[in-house]
Order: structure tokens, then C-alpha cells, then sequence
């Protein structure tokens, strides 16, 4: 099922006897709707109760060869032949960025056309507004398929379990960053060729910023935490560290401790607020997020009613994809004329009663940590380390000492702590790396569950 913003008409819309669609982008995700519109799969207008029909898709280059032929006159490199067509009633936009496509978002809703998008980035940082736009205009927007490809997520956290009182959620949300981890856990390989590897097989782009660094994972769960605490979060309300500092050693010696390395986006309530984090995490190996491979993407939601609920299956990808776009698009075939009611569980919607819930700054966060320590082979060391740990009030839960190099007279020192404060934590890790016999603190990873 897929998100509404719902609509409060005044009376029923007229319902059109052919219902126009009008697709902006042909690209991955544009080719499989575009199929499916014109005969792929089952009968669209069966499923939705009333014809619908592919009318124009906007592309930017016409000289480009496709995967698809469509029939004549479909093309067109001209905006206003979507948004100026009074006769094309919903439109669905898959060209991704944000210029030109939140533009055409606005134009679109503004002429009371309903809107369906697969864009992330332009929903993480415009959704309220766009919703707002979509309900001033009588008008549905409808974005299942920014999150998860073709986990039907965003409609579960607004329809399914809008009873619950959300506690967290629990995500891997970016299929290439888990591609690339579950190589290097898998064959030990390093960041850089895993990364290489995914760019060969088309699941990182040349410039894989976005993906590795959690941008993307941010914009998705700001549209989650959203949706679940009813609260308009911005990308910058989520703490962010990517996973390039990983090391093939990160997994041998997580999988020691009996862990996985996940790249988790996480949103929870804490103590009246919301924290809302990405980054690598270990988790415990028994976990079914640590079982979550490959491209695959899952949401794990803990609800105050329906406890822990899993979501697991491809999060890109054509197929997976077209099937949330083309979901929303019967949604809104299927809702054209009815008067829905406005409800409060949409994107960014403030809650009727009480105060909004205030985003928690990273320093308040109370996790275990895992610490990788490259020091000198000395005697004495590991008391220095215990020291500074002291005083901070963390306390050790595990010690690894591996990996002895006589020639440099360092070795690898890796240590758990049972639960701290992220700023005590950090303090910790300053006053470490300041030890005389402390060469480098290599790596710092929170331990979630
Ligand atoms: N790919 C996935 O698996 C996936 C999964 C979930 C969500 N999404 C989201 O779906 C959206 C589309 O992704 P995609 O992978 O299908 O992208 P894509 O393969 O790069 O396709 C983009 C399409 O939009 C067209 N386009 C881009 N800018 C344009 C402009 N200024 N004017 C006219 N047309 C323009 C391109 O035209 P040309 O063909 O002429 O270049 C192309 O057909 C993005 O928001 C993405 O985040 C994708």
C-alpha cells in the first residue's frame, strides 16, 4: 500500500474516463513504469477500476537509444508538455536531483495534478511543503518508492501502523553500502576494491559520495522518522559518518566478538526526543539485521502495539521499484474522485497535541563501543588505555590483543565497553590518542542491540 497526503475536496473531484499519465524520466526506474503502462504485467486500468493511459514522458537527450519502444509522439524534451496538459492528470516523476524535478513537483501540484515520486532527496528536504501544496491543491502525493525500492515501507509507517507509537527503527537503506560491506566481511576484501566492484556491477555510481558517506541513507530516514513520530525532520537532523574508514580487520575482529559490521540508519526515542543516526554499527551476529546481504535493504520498526516488525527485500532496482511507483499510481487512480479526509500521520504533519518531539544531539547517545587501538609493543600500555577509560566513567567489557608486528614494535589493541555517553566516549578517545605509547586510534564503531 502506498502513502497519501489525502485530500480534503470539497466535493468529489470529476473523474476523467481515461485517466492521463504523464512520466517524467526514462531512465532505470522510468522504463519499467513505462512498461507497465503500456501491457508489462497485469492490466493496470483492471487493477485500478479505470483506464489509464501513458500519454507523454519527458526525457532530456531524444538522440539516446532506449530499452523500451514506445510508441510515436510519446517523447518530448519539453516540461510544459506534461505540466501545461490539462488532459494529464497524474504525474509521475523519476528523473531524481532536485533541479529541475522539485520545480516540476510544484507546477504540478500547484495545477491540481496528482503527484508520484521516487525522489528521496527532494521528499527529505521539501516534503512538508509539497504535502501542504498537494492538500491546499485537492490533490494526492504519493512517494513510496522513495524509500526501500520495492518495500512497501512508507505506506505501512502511514497506514498499517499509524496506531503505534513508534520506539525505533532500525534500517540498512542503501543497498550499495551493503553490497560493499558484506564483501569486505565476506572475503576480507578493502574498502576501495569492494567499492570498485560495486561501481563494475552497477551498484555504486562514479561518484559514490552520496552512498558511502550516508547521504542517501539520511534523506530516507529523515522521511521514515517523519512519517513515524509525525515530526518534519530535516536531512541535517541526522547524524551522519560514512563507512570509508572500515578495514578488512573491523570484520575479523567483529566477527571474533561475535558481530556483523551493518551500515544502520536508526531513528529512536529517547527521553522526550529523537535521535536520528547513520552509521556503521556492529550487530550481534544472531540479529536479522546481521543476516541482511548483498543489495538487499530491511527496516526493522519497533512499535508500541505491533512490537518488532521486519521489512526485508530489494531496495532498488527496475522491477522492485516500478512495483512501489506503480502501486502508488493505482492508489491514486483508485482514490480519484472520492473525499478522502486529511489525516494527521502525513509526512511532516505536526502533532495536534503536545509539542513536536526535538532531534537529540549525537553527544547524548548511550551505546557500547568498539575501539581499535594501534600501539606500541610495551608493557604498561593497556593500564594507560584502562586509565583514561576510568576516568571517563566507561568501563571495559572486552580486551583483543592481536596482531604483534615485531619490526615496527606495535600491535593491535582492540577493546568493547559496556554502555557510555557519546561525549565521554569522545572525550576518552582524545585523551588516547594523546598517550605517548598510543600510535593511532584507528577506529571507533557503536555496537547496537
Ligand atoms: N534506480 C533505482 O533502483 C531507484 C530505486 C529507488 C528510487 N530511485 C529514484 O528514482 C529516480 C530515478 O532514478 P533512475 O535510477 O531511474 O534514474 P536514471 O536512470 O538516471 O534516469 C533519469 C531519467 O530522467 C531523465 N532526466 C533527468 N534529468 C532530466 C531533465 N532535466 N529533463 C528531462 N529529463 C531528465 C533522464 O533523461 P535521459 O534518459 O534523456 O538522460 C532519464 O531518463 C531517482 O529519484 C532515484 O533516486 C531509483
Amino acid at each position: 500500500m502506498a502513502a497519501s497526503s489525502g485530500m480534503p475536496s470539497e466535493s468529489p473531484a470529476v473523474i476523467p474516463t481515461v485517466v492521463n499519465v504523464g512520466l517524467m524520466g526514462l531512465g532505470v526506474v522510468g522504463t519499467g513504469v513505462a512498461a507497465h503502462l503500456l501491457g508489462d504485467g497485469p492490466s493496470l486500468s483492471d487493477i485500478a477500476g479505470r483506464p489509464v493511459k501513458l500519454k507523454k514522458v519527458l526525457i532530456r537527450d531524444i538522440s539516446r537509444p532506449r530499452d523500451i519502444n514506445l510508441p510515436a509522439g510519446l517523447l518530448t524534451t519539453n516540461a510544459e508538455d506534461i505540466l501545461a496538459d490539462p488532459d494529464i492528470h497524474i504525474v509521475v516523476e523519476v528523473m531524481g536531483g532536485t533541479d529541475p524535478a522539485e520545480n516540476y513537483l510544484r507546477q504540478g501540484l500547484a495545477a491540481g495534478k496528482h503527484v508520484v515520486t521516487a525522489n528521496k532527496e527532494v521528499m527529505a528536504k521539501s516534503g512538508p511543503e509539497l504535502m501542504a501544496l498537494a492538500r491546499n491543491n485537492g490533490a494526492n502525493l504519493l512517494f513510496e518508492a522513495s524509500v526501500g525500492g520495492g518495500i512497501p515501507i512508507v505506506g505501512c509507517m502511514m497506514n498499517e501502523l499509524a496506531a503505534n507509537d513508534i520506539r525505533s527503527i532500525r534500517s540498512i537503506i542503501n543497498g550499495t553500502t551493503n553490497y560493499i560491506l558484506t564483501r569486505m566481511a565476506h572475503d576480507r576484501t578493502s574498502f576501495e576494491q569492494a567499492l570498485g566492484e560495486a561501481q563494475e556491477l552497477g551498484y555504486a555510481e562514479a561518484d559514490p559520495t552520496n552512498d558511502v558517506e550516508g547521504i542517501d541513507a539520511a534523506y530516507k530516514l529523515t522521511i521514515l522518522a517523519s512519517l513515524a513520530y509525525r515530526r518534519s525532520f530535516e536531512p541535517v537532523d541526522v547524524y551522519c559518518e560514512g563507512i570509508s574508514k572500515l578495514e578488512p580487520q573491523d570484520f575479523r575482529y567483529a566477527e571474533e566478538l561475535g558481530y556483523a559490521i551493518k551500515f544502520l540508519a536508526i531513528a529512536n526515542l529517547d527521553d522526550g526526543g529523537v535521535q536520528l543516526r547513520v552509521y556503521p554499527a556492529l550487530v550481534p551476529l544472531e540479529h536479522m539485521l546481521a543476516k541482511v546481504d548483498g543489495v538487499y535493504n530491511a527496516v526493522e520498526v519497533d512499535g508500541s502495539l505491533c512490537g518488532q516488525v521486519l521489512f526485508h527485500g530489494m531496495g532498488a532496482g527496475r522491477e522492485p521499484t516500478t512495483s512501489a511507483v506503480v502501486g502508488d499510481l493505482i492508489e491514486v487512480v483508485r482514490k480519484m474522485g472520492s473525499q478522502t479526509q486529511a489525516v494527521n500521520a502525513q509526512h511532516g504533519a505536526e502533532p495536534q497535541n503536545g509539542t513536536p518531539l526535538t532531534v537529540r544531539p549525537i553527544g547524548d547517545l548511550q551505546a557500547r563501543y568498539y575501539i581499535r587501538l594501534d600501539v606500541a609493543d610495551s608493557p604498561g600500555v593497556l593500564a594507560q588505555i584502562a586509565q583514561v577509560l576510568g576516568d571517563g566513567q566507561i568501563s571495559i567489557a572486552a580486551v583483543l590483543q592481536r596482531d604483534t608486528n615485531p619490526e615496527t614494535e606495535s600491535a593491535e589493541i582492540v577493546i568493547t565497553t559496556h554502555p557510555a555517553k557519546e561525549a565521554s566516549i569522545q572525550k576518552a578517545l582524545q585523551a588516547m590518542a594523546g598517550l605517548p605509547h598510543v600510535k593511532r586510534v584507528s577506529n571507533t564503531i557503536r555496537i547496537e542491540g
